[in-house]
């Protein structure tokens, strides 16, 4: 495997950096297969549920996939909790982050502020506020991120949901991580 000559950033020629740009592109092109792994790894995080993590993430996109979502919204349902693994205290933000090139500036703001909406489900047995969410109440995404937590998070853990396998959002996820970086507003 070719190699650039630097051994400090600063040292590097165009020469190196447009080897580097020939790996990235290949590279970036595996985006949605690492996420796929990532999904699948979620069937060991967080116990005391009746499903697991990945059961639980396929029912929120498999109740998107129902309710005729557009296709990023029922991929950011899949990926929703993706961040339980190594950022449990912020697990919304790390998955918008992954999100934010690839949907629309809405679909990211759900799911980074899921984590407060669905605060109020069970906030209040931690004697927690579980209307942290009203900070955002005049927000244009406040409805459809309270609907995201109602209808599809807050739903989706029952073991007898006939939930749609990940096989059948791998399509999807190709085509939302093959888009154009930042090109939906
Ligand atoms: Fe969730």
């Amino acid at each position: 495997m070719k190699q650039v000559k630097f051994k400090q950033m600063k040292e590097g020629d165009k020469e190196d950096y447009l080897l580097l740009k020939q790996y990235e592109d290949k590279y970036f092109k595996g985006t949605a297969d690492r996420i796929i792994k990532a999904l699948k790894h979620l069937d060991t995080s967080l116990g005391g549920y009746q499903v697991s993590r990945l059961e639980h993430s396929l029912q929120t996109a498999s109740r998107a996939l129902r309710d005729n979502a557009s296709e990023e919204m029922i991929v950011a349902s899949l990926l929703h909790d993706i961040g339980d693994e190594l950022a449990p205290e912020n697990h919304s933000e790390f998955a918008a982050a992954i999100l934010k090139p690839f949907v629309s500036k809405k679909t990211c703001w759900i799911i980074e502020k899921h984590g407060i909406f669905q605060m109020y489900y069970y906030a209040h047995h931690y004697n927690y506020n579980k209307n942290e969410r009203d900070k955002y109440r005049n927000h244009p995404n406040f409805q459809d991120c309270a609907n995201f937590c109602e209808q599809w998070d807050q739903a989706s853990f029952d073991p007898n949901y006939e939930t749609v396998p990940l096989k059948d959002f791998e399509p999807m996820l190709y085509r939302i991580f093959n888009r154009e970086p930042y090109s939906v507003k």
